[in-house]
């Protein structure tokens, strides 16, 4: 199992990035809020910019935002290995997916609980990933919602119909209960968990 870190949650983002740097953890997390399609708001990526320099890891970034067009290519900068938005945007999800492939960077799209799994289809073959929310997303710490599992059979169960390629990650709420009902996921994106911990490679171990 891979694992990616979301820092959201971290009271000192550089000093938690360099602790991560030191760990087998595959991909570092990048939570992007634009206070529109979810209420909270991330810092502006020219603050956040200097931030990824504390780390060699690969990014996988979660776009919260109503337009990703206007951050994909500030995240194709950086060390980024994947760009996820959300297909509850609706708008120019076919265009947007195209042009972070334009980048030469792996695309995603992500969908909330309350989301049904078919409103991926129309773009099942564009995709190298699906980011499978099991809180709502918009912030760090919350609980597993119930019927992820469920969830992630009927993506499980899409991709083999589809003969899709993208690999399933699923975030919020991961610890080493909740990854249980998780097996049939490629990554877990644990937050809180890892970071809120003395010890981040033994909670990362824990949770592979
Ligand atoms: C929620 C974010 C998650 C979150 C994960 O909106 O997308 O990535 O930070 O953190 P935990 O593991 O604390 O739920
Ligand atoms: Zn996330």
């Amino acid at each position: 199992m891979k694992i990616s870190a979301s820092f959201l949650s971290s009271s000192n983002i550089p000093m938690d990035l360099k602790r991560l740097n030191q760990t087998d953890v595959d991909f570092i997390h990048v939570d992007i809020m634009d206070g529109k399609f979810v209420p909270n708001k991330t810092m502006p990526f020219s603050e956040m910019k200097n931030i990824y320099k504390y780390t060699d890891k690969r990014l996988d970034v979660h776009l919260m935002v109503d337009n990703p067009e206007k951050y994909i290519p500030l995240y194709a900068e950086l060390n980024t290995e994947y760009i996820t938005f959300h297909v509850e945007v609706m708008d120019k999800v076919e265009e947007n997916l195209e042009l972070i492939k334009s980048y030469g960077i792996k695309c995603g799209l992500s969908i909330k609980p309350g989301t049904p799994v078919k409103s991926l289809v129309p773009y099942l073959p564009l995709l190298d990933l699906i980011l499978v929310m099991s809180v709502e997303p918009g912030r760090g710490g919350q609980s597993f919602i119930d019927g992820t599992e469920k969830k992630i059979r009927e993506v499980r169960e899409l991709i083999s119909v589809y003969h899709s390629k993208a690999l399933i990650n699923v975030d919020g709420g991961i610890d080493d209960i909740t990854k249980n009902s998780c097996q049939e996921c490629d990554i877990l994106t644990s937050g809180s968990y890892i970071i809120q911990s003395d010890n981040f490679q033994e909670r990362i171990d824990s949770l592979r």
